[in-house]
């Protein structure tokens, strides 16, 4: 994770490209032709300076709060891939504005998301382009919490979830995947937390003890909820939220 680093003053032009408004020229060119407002005041000197982080601009019609390092949470839908090559369905990434879909890359390809959900998950999907944060929070060994509101075909019986708290084997690995918590809300609505993120996780564990998903919801991760932010909508992390993820854990 990038430490907070200094306040460093940029020219207006430099920002923009940063933020992922195009290039210099375009950026340039946007200042000039006044199409950007700096806290609701119109800038023309693509050379005016100012502090990035935190600094509002409006863009032709876009508001846009400055982030020297992408942070962001999406209430992923379902339907869409987490790919930037989806086969059979729409990206997650053509939800973004077109400023952090083609931010310059720092060491990552631009913006990421943090691990995977399933073209029909929906639920809690994070992004960024800090490249350690990303690993630190894909990593099995940071050891996130993720809760996942489960929808099941089948009424679950509570010797069921007593398996998959003590451990069920997978078809890829002899060692038992144990859920972290997991406790049935209604008879088909399993709440479950997880500590990994292997491939189709929930789904397999579930299937592991003879029952089906019908639909899955990631709700959490560590201390993080989406609130009320709405299907399809992202918005940035707090700085607090950041550290709060990639806090050490037991
Ligand atoms: N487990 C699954 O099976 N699918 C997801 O999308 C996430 C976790």
């Amino acid at each position: 994770m990038s430490k907070r680093s200094p306040p460093t003053q940029l020219c207006l032009e430099d920002i923009l490209f940063e933020q992922g408004f195009g290039t210099r020229r375009i950026c340039s060119g946007l200042v000039q032709q006044g199409h950007v407002s700096v806290a609701g005041e119109r800038v023309s000197d693509p050379l005016a300076m100012f502090e990035l982080d935190g600094l509002v601009l409006r863009v032709q019609d876009l508001d846009w709060v400055c982030q020297r390092v992408a942070y962001a949470v999406m209430h992923k839908p379902a339907g869409y891939e987490v790919s930037q090559k989806p086969k059979h369905h729409a990206s997650v990434y053509s939800l973004l504005p077109y400023p952090l879909r083609q931010r310059p890359s720092k060491g990552t390809q631009g913006v990421q998301a943090v691990g995977r959900l399933d073209e029909d998950t929906t639920g809690l999907l994070l992004l960024s382009d800090d490249g350690q944060f990303i690993h630190r929070m894909s990593s099995p060994k940071h050891h996130v919490p993720k809760v996942y509101e489960v929808a099941l075909v089948h009424a679950m019986e509570p010797s069921a979830v007593q398996r998959l708290l003590a451990g069920v084997v997978l078809d890829d690995d002899p060692q038992p995947v144990a859920a972290a918590a997991a406790a049935l809300v209604a008879p088909t609505h399993l709440r479950m937390t997880l500590l990994e993120g292997k491939y189709h996780q929930v789904k397999r564990m579930v299937a592991a003890v003879g029952n089906r998903v019908a639909s899955l919801h990631r709700s959490q991760m560590g201390e993080l909820s989406l609130g009320d932010l709405p299907e399809g909508e992202w918005r940035w992390l707090t700085p607090d939220e950041v550290s709060g993820l990639t806090r050490k854990r037991k």
